[in-house]
């Protein structure tokens, strides 16, 4: 049976940091880090399925990655292109939904073809949220939210004096997502990487050294467990 419980994060966000170094440890390309990478995520949904955990946020490709070589970029862009054919029918099957986040319109136009088929594809699944951050960066996302808000505001469609916490939040590419619960970072960095700002305010954060191709199933519900021995206050005493 799945533990289903308050202690339980609803939200996982996950900052997969380690890739190139688990290659470079190996001899190997780092796209074939990228690649095992690939895997440890089909894990995570698996993993999150059966704590009973309702999102998973992945941090799959930042703003400032494309100023990796354009190799590596034309991987990643390749890669993800795969996952997303070969893995929908089975993330259908099992339930999950998929959703992104970024400015998705910079994403190559085949990459985004398919991640549009993969959207539409599990749109009326509702065990699992896979939300995959792509072209994302949190400054953009908050600049994105400002500027929209002004266009509404000179459109004299709202008043500025009515923007609060809420009404900044609907504006977010998160609009609609609770925010995260847990935050991990694999590989051992203790950064946030403009991942989230807005949405990690409260957010438990758990870093771990584990790379991310070696993070598994395990090392997930190592995480959640120490996310419930947290006692968590907002700020109260
Ligand atoms: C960080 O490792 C990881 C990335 C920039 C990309 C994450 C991509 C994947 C896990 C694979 C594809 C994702 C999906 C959703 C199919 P790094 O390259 O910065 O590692 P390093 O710090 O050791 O160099």
């Amino acid at each position: 049976m799945p533990e289903k419980s308050s202690h339980i994060p609803q939200h996982i966000a996950i900052i997969m940091d380690g890739n190139g170094r688990w290659a470079r440890e190996r001899g190997l390309p780092r796209r074939e880090g990228h690649r095992a990478g690939a895997e440890s995520v089909r894990e995570a949904v698996e993993t999150c399925k059966e704590l009973g955990t309702k999102f998973l946020t992945l941090y799959a490709f930042s703003s400032e990655n494309w100023s990796r070589p354009r190799a590596e970029v034309r991987a990643l862009m390749s890669l993800l292109k795969d996952f997303l054919r070969r893995k929908t029918p089975e993330m259908h099957e099992q339930g999950v939904r998929l959703h992104a986040i970024g400015r998705l319109g910079d994403l190559p136009e085949n990459c985004r073809a398919e991640l549009t088929r993969s959207i539409e594809q599990t749109s009326s699944n509702t065990d699992l949220n896979l939300v995959l951050a792509l072209s994302y960066g949190a400054r953009e996302e908050i600049v994105d939210a400002a500027r929209q808000l002004a266009r509404e505001a000179v459109a004299g469609e709202l008043d500025p004096e009515s923007i609060d916490n809420a009404a900044f939040q609907q504006h977010l590419y998160t609009a609609g997502i609770p925010d995260p619960d847990l935050l991990i970072r694999t590989s051992g960095e203790s950064r946030i990487s403009n991942f989230l700002l807005w949405q990690i305010s409260y957010a438990e954060i758990v870093i771990t050294r584990k790379l991310w191709p070696d993070f598994k199933g395990v090392d997930l519900r190592q995480a959640a467990a120490e996310y419930a021995r947290r006692h968590r206050r907002f700020g109260a005493i």
